[in-house]
């Protein structure tokens, strides 16, 4: 067990008793497996303005006679602030000759929430062992630094739970690889030395700490975004929600609220489709979850079972900036229901060059003490076909996480 369970089965979490030894506090980053790497990364990174924060080579990986079957062997680490990740694309064909586990049609290779401690993921991985939950690995990787476990759900869809991710600050450089003194396979004997104090021992160690990967903005800046000059309309200010498909909506329910501790806000029934959206913190929701029999209804691609990834623009102007930016470059920008999106109004789907959708949208809906999330009726009514120039009475426009920092 957890060193830290009580008699009653609960655990200490932070001086607060919770039925598990780990608390979600937000969903952190997010990732997919893809076919064709070099015509995604340039996607994700000259279209969102996706920033590399380091690559990693997969290749080594395999013996050198199947590498040049299987293509590129390099992933990227993206980000859109300071965390080192928050997006990742990695190559599928390495991955699916690399993975023990893999699941026709799971496209995602991480839906990655972080908690509060290195002790919330190392007594988490304990305790979901011990639930019988399937850990692909757990310890301490390299680029990103972050401490983490890997169950899996119901479905087959990676999660991640993690402490500690590395930070980039001003001058946009990742840790440089000398910094990565060393992979950890398992987890470690608790406490663990700060962060601090392994900085120094690299500082010590003569480490050029300015040769880590820094990324160029590759279009010139032209809009005029709130007043800073940006090479895109839009700033992208968050990642999620996660919208994924299941063949077994209930067992993913239980997976995700009584193992993962997600909370359910509320669920739909929209044309006899059951769909449910659970939140980690006060976000209406980071993850919601649509029976599989909706993709083909919706005409969204058969080849994964991620409905969409979220990226939070950082107003409504911004919004529609990014649909028209999108659409004079003849990108696919599609609008779906509003119905099943509650706790966002306006909101498109970009489709990737691959199929996935990333859904913009510019606000969500905050749940307070009562959990409760207000009636449908007291939304905006959404008209797909008719945007607003100016959204006239949404108070809670700009509520919830804050972007910390300049945009670009
Ligand atoms: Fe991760």
């Amino acid at each position: 067990m957890p060193e830290n369970v009580s008699a009653g089965g609960r655990f200490n979490v932070g001086g607060v008793m919770l039925d598990r030894p780990f608390k979600i506090r937000r969903l952190g980053h997010f990732g997919l497996d893809v076919e064709n790497i070099d015509t995604c990364v340039e996607f994700y990174t000259r279209m969102f303005g996706l920033k590399i924060a380091d690559p990693i080579d997969f290749g080594a990986r395999v013996p050198a006679a199947e590498r040049e079957k299987l293509g590129s062997g390099v992933g990227y680490f993206m980000r859109h602030g300071t965390d080192h990740h928050s997006f990742v694309l990695f190559p599928g064909r390495f991955r699916r000759r690399l993975a023990k586990h893999s699941v026709a049609e799971v496209t995602i290779n991480q839906i990655t929430w972080q908690v509060g401690s290195l002790r919330e993921v190392v007594d988490g991985e304990v305790w979901l062992k011990q639930a019988g939950i399937h850990i692909a690995r757990s310890g301490r990787d390299n680029p990103g630094s972050n401490w983490h476990a890997y169950p899996h759900d119901p479905e087959g869809h990676p999660n991640e739970i993690y402490y500690g991710i590395e930070q980039i600050g001003w001058d946009g450089l990742s840790k440089p690889q000398g910094m990565h003194r060393r992979d950890y396979r398992e987890a470690p004997a608790l406490p663990h030395r700060s962060e601090f104090a392994e900085v120094e021992e690299g500082l010590a160690a003569a480490i050029d700490i300015r040769s880590g990967y820094r990324f160029k903005e590759p279009l010139a800046e032209t809009y005029d975004v709130g007043g800073i000059l940006m090479a895109r309309p839009f700033k992208v200010t968050k990642v999620g929600p996660v919208r994924i498909f299941a063949s077994d909506v209930p067992g993913a329910i239980a997976y995700y609220r009584d193992t993962m501790g997600l909370r359910v806000t509320e669920e739909i029934d929209w044309n006899g489709h059951r769909c449910i959206f659970l939140r980690a913190n006060t976000e209406h929701h980071s993850l919601a979850i649509y029976p599989m029999a909706l993709r083909a209804e919706l005409g969204l691609s058969a080849h994964t079972t991620l409905f969409s990834c979220g990226f939070q623009v950082a107003d409504y102007s911004q919004l529609r900036g990014a649909v028209a930016f999108f659409k004079e470059r003849g990108v696919t920008v599609r609008t779906l229901p509003p119905e099943l999106f509650p706790g966002i109004d306006y909101s498109a789907f970009v489709i990737d060059p691959e199929g996935h959708a990333i859904q913009l949208y510019y606000a969500m809906t905050q749940i307070g003490w009562d959990g409760r999330p207000r009636a449908a009726s007291a939304g905006l009514p959404i008209d797909n076909d008719n945007w607003p120039e100016v959204i006239s009475d949404r108070p809670d426009a700009f509520d919830g996480e804050s972007y910390l920092g300049p945009w670009s």
